[in-house]
């Protein structure tokens, strides 16, 4: 194992007040997120979609990394580049998914456990030579009645730090994902409570497979209400809920904790990563970065909805976002920042479908909230 090599990967995937962009999606989530917006759920639209992304300029001013799916890796732009290659051109390091999908928990209903190890090596040793310098395993913790189990958490902790080490084996960073899902009604306590556990048990399994806590990077939820929690908490509380969990949880020795956004607004996990930033200033021992898919891309594929004319503007949105992000990295993100997006990309233009394509940045919020359903399987 290269022990330098994965520790300068990791610091320069949260260096510099930067993120991660999570395009990853898997095509079954892709085409799902296709169909709820009308756009083909071809291979070519995919890739048309994802070249838009990788092409986006600037984009290397606000991200160090982006997560590829199998599919993407090994595409190119209409141009013939290949995609690692305009990425890598861009200043942005590859990496890769390499888990298979969350399946169902034998003799736990209604719990998941990620799959993918079998044949892993084999697939972590593709992936590096086709240019990626990192890997994402994510697994999903329902909460519900009587769940998440100690079955459930032990079976996704232990398969998280097999993958990880397998990661650093082959030299690739590990980016740790275990994801306390938003969806249900439970208060912010209870999902306290449910991050605590699983994120102790997934170091203490990290911790028994000798993965390198310096060559990694944690990718958890931020503490939050369930979506249809009465008693929703402002940005502040969940900022210091989320701090106070990792704090409890997350070693020192980790460089740093990239957020999924998990299905909150583009706007919400802005304004909460930069509220962490802000409130905790120069006292947290890892960076504080995002890794965002939806709240990065949502807006823009709501944008480019398959038409070439609107690459542009779609990208604009992209990059705006990844603005908001840097700025929330340094605590300097104001809701302000929203209305600077170009008005090209903030509405629909005469060519969309009006009826549903939302108009104003509140309305891609709650759209964004009906996109949430049964995202078990990304
Ligand atoms: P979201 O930010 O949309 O939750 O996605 C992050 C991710 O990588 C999911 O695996």
């Amino acid at each position: 194992m290269n022990k330098q090599l994965l520790i300068d990967t990791a610091r320069m995937l949260v260096a510099g007040a930067k993120g991660l962009l999570a395009m990853d999606e898997s095509n079954p989530t892709c085409n799902k997120r296709f169909a709820s917006l009308g756009i083909p759920q071809t291979e070519e639209m995919r890739r048309a979609y994802r070249e838009l992304i990788v092409t986006t300029p600037d984009l290397g001013q606000c991200i160090n990394g982006m997560i590829l799916y199998d599919e993407t890796i090994r595409q190119q732009t209409k141009d013939g580049i290949d995609f690692v290659k305009v990425i890598s051109d861009a200043g942005i390091i590859p990496g890769i998914k390499v888990d298979t999908g969350a399946k169902e928990l034998a003799g736990f209903p209604g719990e998941l456990v990620t799959e993918g190890l079998d044949g892993l090596v084999t697939r972590v040793r593709e992936y590096a030579r086709l240019g990626a310098r990192f890997a994402k395993w994510r697994a999903v913790i329902a909460i519900g009645a009587g769940i998440p189990t100690r079955g459930c958490i032990g079976a996704n902790a232990h398969a998280l730090a097999r993958y990880a080490a397998i990661c650093q084996a082959e030299g690739l960073v590990p980016i740790v994902e275990p994801e306390v899902l938003m969806t249900g009604t439970h208060d912010l306590q209870r999902c306290f409570d449910a991050t605590d556990q699983v994120l102790h048990a997934v170091f203490e399994h990290l911790h028994a497979q000798r993965v390198m806590l310096e060559g990694m990077i944690l990718k958890p939820n931020m503490v939050l209400p369930g979506s249809t929690c009465p008693q929703q908490a402002d940005v502040d509380e969940v900022a210091d809920a989320t701090v106070r969990c990792l704090l409890r949880t997350v070693p020192a020795a980790v460089p740093g904790v990239a957020f999924l956004s998990g299905g909150q607004s583009a706007e919400l996990a802005s304004a909460r990563l930069n509220a962490m930033n802000l409130r905790f200033k120069g006292r947290l021992p890892w960076a504080v970065a995002f890794s965002f898919a939806r709240a990065i891309q949502q807006p823009a594929l709501e944008i480019w909805r398959g038409h070439e004319a609107q690459v542009q503007s779609a990208q604009h949105a992209l990059l705006h976002r990844a603005q908001c992000n840097r700025a929330a990295r340094l605590g300097t993100y104001d809701v302000a920042m929203e209305s600077c997006m170009p008005a090209s990309s903030t509405v629909g233009t005469e060519m969309l479908p009006s009826e549903s394509a939302p108009a104003t940045l509140s309305e891609h919020a709650t759209y964004a909230e009906s996109l949430r359903q049964n995202e078990y399987t990304r």
